[in-house]
């Protein structure tokens, strides 16, 4: 009974979901045709066992054991009118690269790059993620885009002028090092992040809002370097 609540939930969001993304499909219908794409690769090459398999790899290789403690993996999108009114916010121009650390399926980047024409960048250490989203990228030929099997512990923040945080899962270690990467960006840089204000001293607050996520309302905080 409880399962069958929990898919009915689902289901009705994804249709208001759907709803909310009318007026962006209609603006940009080659969206609908990446959606399509991704439904496709994922419903045939990737299961929740696949998921949990790399989640477990990604822990060892961060010298982690895997438990139930061990959120920094999970999984929920940003849906495309939220991380519309985000970017709309950071008023993005064409010499902007933006960066989702933490990219999952890569569809916040494919709208950046989509949507707005700006080059893109996701970064994610889940193998089927880049593998996956990268041969939709291949098969509609998109430019601009750079989908990265990586620890973004790993990047240089300072090449982005842009930087998305959905960090609402990731554990306090993750934080620390965010923050201490942060420190480094250039100026003119705007950080987006999700749920968590940001304590660096060489960002300050732009503004601070409540958009729709899978899981939720969540707060938005976004912050320019300088
Ligand atoms: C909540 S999902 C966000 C997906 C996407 N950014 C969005 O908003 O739709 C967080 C993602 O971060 C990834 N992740 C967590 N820690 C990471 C790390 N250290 N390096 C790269 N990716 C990481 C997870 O695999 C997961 O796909």
């Amino acid at each position: 009974m409880k399962l069958i609540v929990v898919g009915l939930f689902f289901w009705a969001q994804s249709v208001i979901f759907c709803i909310k993304n009318l007026p962006i499909f209609f603006k940009h219908p080659y969206l609908i045709y990446i959606d399509f794409w991704l439904f496709i690769y994922y419903f045939f090459n990737f299961s929740q066992e696949k998921h949990l398999v790399e989640m477990k790899q990604a822990c060892n290789k961060k010298g982690w054991s895997f438990n139930d403690d061990t959120s920094d993996f999970t999984y929920g999108e940003t849906p495309y009118f939220t991380i519309r009114n985000i970017l709309k916010s950071v008023s993005p121009t064409a010499n902007d690269t933006f960066v989702d650390l933490g990219s999952g399926k890569g569809r916040c980047v494919l709208f950046a790059a989509c949507y707005f024409g700006l080059e893109a960048v996701g970064v994610d250490m889940i193998p089927s993620f880049r593998i996956l989203s990268s041969k939709v990228v291949n098969r509609l030929s998109l430019t601009s885009i750079n989908l990265v099997e990586s620890d973004f512990e790993a990047i240089n923040f300072d090449n982005y002028s842009i930087i998305y945080i959905c960090g609402t899962c990731f554990g306090k270690e993750t934080w620390d090092i965010i923050h201490s990467k942060l420190g480094a960006v250039k100026t003119g840089t705007r950080v987006v992040s999700v749920t968590y204000s940001l304590q660096s001293s060489n960002l300050r607050m732009v503004s601070a809002s409540v958009e729709r996520f899978e899981w939720g309302l969540d707060k938005v905080y976004i912050y320019q370097c300088g």
